[in-house]
């Protein structure tokens, strides 16, 4: 089957429907804009509301009874590679859960990398399953977690031959790849299925010059956040698939569940019109977006007391490949942090940024980029840096990169994820857990791996980590008490 890329059936069916007119009597109760606010009309405009209908409104009937989603999805498998696509409403987090239940049912071993996206926690809630956990070193520098080397994948699966899957993020937030066909050689060796996470990959299809695609590098499944760097609206995803080690028909009934059942068509038709302008445009579209990211890096790299992570992170331990449009910039070796930058960024320049943490911020470069807007983030950085010369930092980050350095190992899964959630638990004073069982993860950021989860043991480390991390200041994801007074552990 060879379809004809130029074409986009779902978005044409929502223009049409919209240009057709229809009295309406479905969902939602706005009625195509006529009921609605005035200030909703004049934050969405008109063409929005006059398109803002499920599915069952008149685009197509329901996912079951027409040809119109599996149509615009089939493009999408032709186009990315696999066998079967998803159009996802609930971003690249449902496409886990649906994974995760698709392979794994309760007390079954999954491999996953120890800062996996917090989606897969949950995905090991719902299904019972038991993680194994692959730890990803740190980059001293830097302070972000590098990718999963396929040596640790390959031991995982030699000392686990019951696990059902093997799951790897690749790229990560800072765009490290690992060696997906060395992964997926191994994990095919043992027989188990290979799962990425490449939400921060949907692009990387469409452009020989960015890190080799899940699917190009033999996975058996992947996951495509269109909303983070390409142009499906905020929450779009694909979930994509291959049917050798699959079973497909579980997962498209997996996707169901983890679906609403009301999705939004304009969703639906952005995948559609973004993975068209990917299909027949990307390769140029990206080049562009590389080179722009290129200069700016060079640029920033030439500034006083900042530095932004190159290409030289591939001769990291495990890194095999780099996304040379995601700027991980830090200000830290002046005691400048992230925080900092990130503020400064958006009071004094109107620059908004994708992330910050203690040590750097990280930007997203896409074909929606100007040249002119790389220029107005150099010079708003150059003259900061120009402000700051000389200057101590104010909030600091050396307590942060001291604390890095001590990380504590992971200690033992006690009970499964979801016997951890389920049991009666209870808060108790972070000093009174040691030997406890945590139920709930914590978080460091950064480096954003997590240093306890539900069912694993708390150690003294781990506690005297906690405790000073605190005092530090240290933010942490996942526990109920922030500020880590308390831990929650099971009773
Ligand atoms: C590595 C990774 N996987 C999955 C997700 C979830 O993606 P989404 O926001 O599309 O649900 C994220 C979100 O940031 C992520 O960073």
């Amino acid at each position: 089957m060879s379809l004809d890329q130029r074409e986009a059936p779902y978005l044409d069916a929502v223009l049409r429907y919209r240009e057709t007119g229809y009295t309406p009597f479905h969902t939602p109760g706005h009625k195509l804009g006529k009921g609605a606010p005035e200030a909703l009309r004049e934050l969405l405009g008109d063409p929005f509301l006059q398109a803002d209908v499920a599915m069952a409104g008149g685009v197509e009937d329901t996912r079951e009874s027409t040809h119109l989603i599996r149509l615009a999805e089939d493009y999408a498998a032709e186009a990315w590679g696999s066998d079967r696509c998803w159009f996802l409403v609930n971003g690249s987090t449902s496409g886990i859960h649906a994974l995760v239940l698709t392979l794994c049912g309760p007390g079954d071993e999954v491999i996953i990398p120890r800062n996996a996206h917090k989606s897969m926690l949950a995905g090991l809630i719902f299904s019972g399953a038991v993680p194994v956990y692959l730890e990803p070193q740190v980059d001293p520098l830097w302070g972000i977690p590098l990718t999963v080397s396929a040596e640790a994948a390959q031991r995982a699966l030699g000392d686990h031959p019951a696990a059902k899957a093997i799951f790897v993020t690749s790229p990560t937030y800072n765009g490290l790849g690992s060696d997906l066909a060395a992964v997926a050689a191994a994990a095919h060796a043992a027989g188990v299925p290979f799962v990425t996470d490449q939400a921060w990959g949907p692009h990387l299809r469409f452009c020989p010059e960015l890190p080799v695609d899940a699917m190009a590098a033999g996975a058996d499944a992947a996951v495509v956040s269109t909303h983070k760097l390409i142009s499906g609206i905020t929450q779009t995803s694909v979930l994509m698939a291959r049917a050798q080690r699959i079973n497909l028909a579980r997962l498209d009934s997996m996707v169901a569940m983890t679906q609403s059942t009301s999705p939004q068509v304009l969703m639906y038709a952005s995948i559609d019109a973004a993975r068209r302008q990917m299909a027949t445009r990307g390769a140029e579209l990206w080049r562009g977006a590389i080179e722009q990211a290129r200069w700016a890096r060079d640029e920033l790299n030439k500034l006083p007391g900042i530095r932004c992570l190159g290409e030289e992170a591939l001769a990291r331990r495990g890194v095999s490949s780099f996304d040379p449009t995601r700027l991980t910039i830090s200000s830290c070796d002046r005691g400048h942090s992230g925080y900092e930058l990130e503020t400064v960024l958006r009071d004094d320049y109107r620059i908004a940024v994708e992330a910050a943490d203690p040590l750097n911020i990280v930007l997203n470069v896409t074909y929606g980029d100007a040249h002119a807007d790389l220029e107005k983030l150099v010079a708003a950085l150059r003259d900061y840096a120009g402000r700051r010369a000389g200057q101590a930092g104010g909030s600091g980050s050396a307590a942060c990169t001291g604390l890095l350095a001590r990380t504590p190992a992971f200690t033992r899964q006690v009970l499964s994820p979801r016997e951890a959630f389920f049991a009666p638990s209870v808060a108790l004073p972070l000093a009174a857990c040691t030997a406890r069982v945590s139920a709930e993860m914590v978080t460091p950021y950064p480096p954003g791996i997590p240093v306890l989860g539900p069912g694993e043991a708390v150690s003294d480390e781990i506690v005297a980590y906690l405790q000073e991390g605190a005092r530090a200041g240290l933010k942490v994801h996942g526990p109920e008490d922030r500020t880590l007074r308390t831990l929650r552990v099971v009773a």
